[in-house]
């Protein structure tokens, strides 16, 4: 089998550095905003169990198969295929990759938006008492203009990042920021827990409802563990592809998940002990929970202590708007790998495509929630079609295809070697790994993929 490793590529300078652009490219908005409603929904701790065996058994196979293609082949997410499985039609799971992270970017980058206009307004102190969010919120969504400005100026933000390459850019930022994050994450959730209704909001979030879980909520508690961990698009593959040699590929799919998960949850421990401190506010608002419901919160819990109200808002977005930027980063940079190898263009001109191309169509989504609200392909909205053909149909197929393509297409003795590093790590529950890739990830992504399908 053929691997070209003589391209002069960027590579992760240390292990630390890969851990963490990894985990950013997985704690995102899916933590911190949709795992904590998801959570509160359906079953509290009951969820948190069901959520967690999928990350281990599940989801962890398809990045440690990720990780594999990456890092055996060296190349870009469709140039993997192409060196690994020259010829065969494995490739296109490669190109399913590349227009999954431009359509990911292109939605999720118009929520990212909206948090970059409410850390603004939070930073300038707009968001002050008296005002009714929720009207704000809507007058600002359905705006022709104003979220397209916010979505614009962060696709620049992922775009800086991006262009500045694999080292200089993305880990440099990635080590600076995820420890940022974690310490804010940190002093919120203390602030958080010492509320009034700090109990009332653990008790929300934690105690294991079981007649809650439904079919319905075990199928979304394993898409929740795929949008989170990032897995099934070959961003992760992608990363890979700029480890060492050296590095430990099962221990730092561990950690990252390890990480995600943390960031998941004690997110629910920032987000409803403050909802459960102001009487009242509903904990289930969905979507609008963080630009609706969270402002209110900020205002009504620290009425008394409004510089603390201040600070606690504006970190809260920040946080939000890094935890975006880590995860968009590793989009844009599936296209950006496969366009500079691919074309031969420069790195910084192949992202300067990518960046276009997700601001044309992220100025679709964008305008779906003002004046295109009317525009429907199959009954849907741009930002919904985008998130619904990515979250329900490519991610999921990806899944299924890159975890067959390693157990089943690649010789057994390329996968030991990436897994131990020719021989030199010793792993515990190898053959557990393998059985997941092999069996249980294919088959467990499959039924929620064709539930989907038939639904
Ligand atoms: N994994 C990213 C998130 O959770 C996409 O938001």
């Amino acid at each position: 089998m053929y691997v070209d490793k003589s391209s002069d590529r960027g590579s992760f300078g240390s292990r630390l550095g890969v851990i963490l652009a990894s985990a950013g490219s997985a704690v995102g908005l899916g933590n911190i905003w949709r795992f904590p409603t998801e959570v509160g929904n359906n079953g509290g701790a009951a969820f948190i169990f069901i959520y967690l065996c999928f990350v281990f058994l599940l989801a962890m196979p398809v990045m440690l198969a990720e990780f594999v293609i990456g890092r055996g082949s060296k190349a870009n997410t469709v140039g993997a295929y192409r060196t690994l499985a020259p010829g065969k039609p494995w490739i296109v799971a490669g190109f399913m990759g590349v227009l999954g992270g431009i359509l990911v970017l292109s939605f999720y980058s118009v929520v990212a938006g909206w948090t970059l206009h409410y850390t603004v307004e939070s930073v300038a102190n707009n968001l002050t008492a008296g005002q009714d969010f929720g009207a704000l919120f809507n007058q600002f969504v359905s705006n022709p203009w104003k979220p397209l400005i916010f979505q614009i100026l962060f696709l620049l933000m992922t775009h800086f990042v991006v262009a500045r390459g694999v080292e200089r850019g993305i880990e440099r930022f990635s080590k600076v920021m995820m420890p940022v994050l974690l310490v804010i994450i940190v002093v919120l959730m203390c602030c958080s827990l010492t509320m009034p209704g700090a109990g009332d909001g653990l008790r929300y979030l934690l105690r294991p409802d079981f007649s809650k879980v439904t079919t319905g909520v075990v199928l979304s508690a394993m898409g929740q563990a795929f949008f989170s961990l990032s897995v099934g698009l070959g961003c992760l593959a992608t990363y890979a592809s700029y480890f060492r040699p050296e590095m430990p590929l099962v221990s730092s799919a561990f950690s990252v998940c390890v990480l995600d998960s943390l960031v998941a949850i004690l997110s629910g421990f920032i987000i409803f002990p403050a909802v459960f401190s102001v009487p009242g506010v509903s904990p289930d608002a969905g979507p609008g929970l963080v630009y609706i419901t969270l402002p209110h919160v900020f205002n009504e819990a620290f009425a008394s202590l409004p510089l603390l109200g201040y600070l606690f808002s504006g970190m809260f977005y920040v946080l939000l708007l890094l935890a975006a930027l880590t995860s968009t980063i590793s989009m844009h940079e599936i296209a950006t790998a496969f366009i500079h190898e691919n074309y031969h263009l420069s790195r910084q001109r192949a992202a300067v495509l990518v960046t276009l191309i997700c601001m044309l169509l992220g100025a679709a989504c964008s305008l779906s929630f003002g004046p295109w609200i009317d525009v429907k392909i199959w009954n849907r909205g741009f930002f919904d079609l985008f998130d619904f053909l990515t979250a329900k149909f490519i991610m999921p197929l990806g899944g299924i295809l890159i975890t067959m393509f390693v157990e089943w297409y690649l010789d057994r003795q390329f996968v030991v070697d990436q897994l131990t590093n020719g021989g030199t790590l010793r792993v515990r529950g190898l053959r557990v790994l393998l059985f997941l890739i092999r069996w249980v990830a294919p088959i467990g992504v499959g039924i929620v993929f064709l539930n989907e399908i038939a639904n």
